[in-house]
């Protein structure tokens, strides 16, 4: 139990930095294709963000405390923030990488859930695994040169 509660903590730490990322290139993005971007970013950290309230409550119904600061989050996520202004591309390509990592570090948390029959959290995190499957197919679509 120790052990999921840990991973789940740093999931959520790095689930915030995704969404955070998303929508720091949703403000900064520049240039030709700025409308597209500018969209699909939204809408991305849009869907992320919604699912930050309900993680926190599952580590809280695990009898833990959810992390809340930048300093805890920054220990925490396996996904790094972005001080840079990349192009739409390169933007969507990073995210693409980032959202691989969530996927395979959320597919280890389910396993560990799984594991200890904490069934409400494994179906959320299989919500979660078909939404960022999505969103991993929207981002290679974005980034594959045609
Ligand atoms: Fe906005």
């Amino acid at each position: 139990m120790e052990e999921l509660i840990e991973d789940l903590k740093k999931l959520f730490a790095s689930n915030y930095a995704f969404y955070l990322k998303a929508q720091y290139y949703h403000w900064n993005i520049e240039g030709p294709d700025f409308p597209q971007y500018h969209e699909f970013f939204g809408s991305l950290y849009g869907e992320v963000g919604g699912s930050i309230d309900p993680m926190a409550e599952h580590i809280r119904a695990l009898d833990a405390y959810a992390p809340g600061s930048f300093a805890r989050f920054v220990a925490l996520s396996g996904i790094e923030g972005d001080d840079t202004i990349p192009t739409g591309l390169a933007m969507a390509a990073r995210l693409l990488e980032d959202n691989e990592k969530l996927l395979t570090m959320l597919i280890d948390v389910y396993r560990k859930a799984e594991a200890v029959d904490r069934l409400g959290l494994s179906n959320f995190l299989q919500d979660r695994i078909e939404a960022h499957r999505k969103h991993s197919w929207m981002l290679r679509a974005t980034t594959k040169r045609v």
